[in-house]
């Protein structure tokens, strides 16, 4: 074989497609779980990382959407529709190409980070810039798909969360167990829902003991579920959660009262402080949203909602050179050296 063959062949016996269907994969799956030393040192608990970067369209997408573009395949369907903040965009392109169907991907104008916009056009997706934000694009998605020959790729297509979900039998397979408690950043909320399934079938089928409290974090810009209520206009550096009214609202509820967890905001300038902390301690660069769940751990740890001693892990969802514009923004401009050793050592101040 080639290696890891991908997470529906891993997961045979837990994530269902069609008899006799086509596996559309990229091999994504089977990330890296990093223990994070740095995150632990400052949080008194056992923090793992898991790097959801490393999947091949560089975000966890890639695990809901080999089941959908399967499930697509199979059905005999010509055409795929998805709205997107970007990565569910970016992924549905590449699993369309590799399936050799055609993409459609509806996202907010000006509003998805530059990377991801560069992974639908090379995929060749047919991008529509919509004037509107996430929640419009997916009303309009799907009316669409409703009313034409076109199947909709957004997690609420429930296959999506049966990918999905392997994340958290990945965290258990490695872990020998789950975590106490696991953190992700929330958008959609379909992750959260995917995650608090995993966990739930391998307790019931006692591949696991106990369950984790599900943590979920919002930006403080965008935070309907902590709030109570929709937010009509959603504003957050973290344009891949910049959503206002998350599809899986009540299923995200569900796993929070069910796991005894919680959900809260963080602000643009944690979720900042979090994503430089990340980069520049753990070596570790994710997206802006990923780094939400990181500065969602930061704020329970120092207030004692995160009891310390307990083993965490935290999903960062996306790569961060999917955002190279928020990366850059901190970038000192210097003039550049002639080709000369002496003016490297004076600009490093090695002498
Ligand atoms: N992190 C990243 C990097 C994301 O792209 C998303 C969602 C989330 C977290 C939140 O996950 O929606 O399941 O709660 N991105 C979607 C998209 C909305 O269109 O790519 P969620």
């Amino acid at each position: 074989g080639a290696g890891w063959p991908g997470l529906i062949e891993a997961y045979r016996e837990r994530v269902e497609v069609p008899e006799g269907a086509r596996v559309v994969t990229l091999h994504e799956g089977n990330t890296p779980l990093i223990e994070a030393q740095h995150l632990s040192e400052l949080t008194g608990c056992r923090v793992y990382l898991k790097v959801e970067g490393a999947n091949p369209t560089g975000s966890f997408k890639d695990r809901g959407m080999t089941v959908a573009m399967t499930h697509a395949v199979a059905g005999g369907i010509q055409a795929v529709i998805c709205a997107s903040t970007g990565n569910t965009s970016a992924s549905a392109a590449a699993y369309a190409a590799r399936a050799g169907l055609t993409s459609a991907v509806l996202v907010p104008q000006g509003k998805i980070a530059m990377g991801k916009l560069a992974q639908a056009v090379v995929h060749g997706a047919k991008i529509l810039q919509v004037q509107g934000n996430f929640d419009d694009c997916l009303e309009l998605a799907r009316k669409t798909s409703a009313e034409y020959p076109v199947t909709l790729v957004n997690s609420v297509n429930p296959v999506r969360i049966e990918g999905q979900k392997t994340g958290a039998f990945e965290v258990c397979d490695v872990l020998g167990r789950a975590p106490d408690v696991h953190c992700l950043p929330v958008g959609n909320a379909g992750n959260i829902t995917a995650y608090w399934k995993g966990y739930a079938e391998y307790a019931s089928d006692g591949v696991i003991e106990a369950t984790p409290r599900m943590f979920g974090f919002q930006a403080a810009g965008s935070a309907p579920i902590v709030h109570g209520e929709p937010v009509s206009s959603p504003e957050t550096v973290a344009t891949a959660i910049r959503i206002g009214s998350p599809a899986s609202w009540q299923a995200a509820l569900a796993a929070k009262e069910a796991s005894d967890g919680l959900f809260s905001a963080v602000t643009d300038e944690q979720i900042l402080d979090a994503y430089r902390l990340l980069a520049s301690r753990e070596g570790v660069f994710v997206e802006p949203a990923s780094a939400s769940s990181i500065a969602g751990l930061l704020d329970t740890a120092a207030d004692g909602r995160l009891p310390s001693g307990s083993t965490v892990v935290c999903t960062v969802t996306g790569h961060g050179l999917k955002d190279p514009d928020t990366a850059l923004a901190g970038m000192v401009e210097v003039e550049p050296l002639p080709v000369d050793p002496n003016a490297v050592a004076t600009a490093l101040e090695l002498s």
